[in-house]
């Protein structure tokens, strides 16, 4: 996502966490973010970050082979050099392990800086949400289509990450995001409140694979369908997408919050 996606999916974490993940998080952010977890979730995307740390920018998203709409992790999660699990969700295991383990404290010393753990794993559960984010290898997440919007040359990735989003906020939500957190808060607790139980499910602390399977199968059914090279995406493709949009980003929020929450339980303690 853009900087509106990842601040609306840390926004909606905000409102689901426990006392103790509360705490927990407020202690490991950094002190520009004020108390406020959304306003450092766009940080690992800051050009400082992505330059000074090189080997994060595979780490963002995961593909599959062309045309194939299901995720397999053995196979897909490897960057370009092939070196495995630096994808999306071997980061998401590898910063949610960091923060287990030092706030349940075995290891003793402190290994990791938690509050760069945190803000990854944090942006890293808004990335995996994104459809595009799991596509296909070989349009790079739909980075290489590219299409117009109401008259725009982008690509169809950026259509995803931010078009769809901006327009959104313009059409419906007089251009303000936190009147669109707001309205996704209030289907959450009334026209999704039955699902929001499936969605938190997870037997272990955190559950990238299943999400990310969920991504490729909305990317095939809905970002690269009628969207080929050249193509002119305006309100037909925009009003059947935003819906998708507006629910990937409150199950990313909802399972964000539902991570820390069993990351920064203090009533248990982990092997
Ligand atoms: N680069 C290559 N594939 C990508 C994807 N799916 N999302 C973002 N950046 C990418
Ligand atoms: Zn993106
Ligand atoms: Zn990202």
């Amino acid at each position: 996502w853009g900087q509106h996606g990842h601040y609306a999916t840390c926004k909606i974490a905000e409102e689901f966490l426990t006392e103790d993940a509360k705490a927990a998080v407020k202690g490991l952010l950094p002190e520009s973010a004020k108390g406020e977890l959304a306003a450092v979730c766009s940080w690992p995307d800051l050009s400082e970050i992505r330059k000074g740390y090189p080997w994060s920018s595979a780490l963002h998203y995961t593909n599959t082979p062309n045309f194939v709409c299901k995720y397999d992790y053995c196979r897909d999660c490897h960057d370009s050099a092939n070196q495995k699990n630096r994808c999306v969700i071997g980061a998401m295991y590898n910063y949610t392990i960091q923060l287990v383990s030092a706030y349940h404290n075995y290891g003793a010393q402190q290994k990791y800086n938690l509050t760069e753990a945190l803000m990854f794993l944090s942006h890293f559960s808004g990335d995996i949400h994104q459809p595009l984010h799991v596509g296909f290898v070989g349009d790079q997440g739909g980075n290489l289509i590219n299409v117009t919007w109401y008259n725009q040359s982008t690509n169809l990735h950026h259509v995803w990450d931010t078009a769809i989003i901006d327009s959104g906020l313009e059409k419906f939500y007089d251009s303000n995001l936190t009147i669109m957190i707001g309205a996704l808060l209030s289907n959450i607790t009334d026209d999704w409140s039955n699902e929001i139980k499936i969605w938190e499910k997870c037997n272990h602390t955190v559950c990238p694979i299943p999400y990310a399977s969920e991504s490729i199968s909305l990317a095939c059914k809905y970002a690269y369908k009628n969207a080929t090279p050249g193509s002119h995406l305006d309100d037909e493709y925009f009003l059947s997408r935003l819906p998708i949009v507006e629910k990937r980003l409150a199950k990313g929020g909802i399972r964000l919050a539902a991570t820390l929450n069993r990351i920064f339980d203090a009533q248990v303690t982990m092997e």
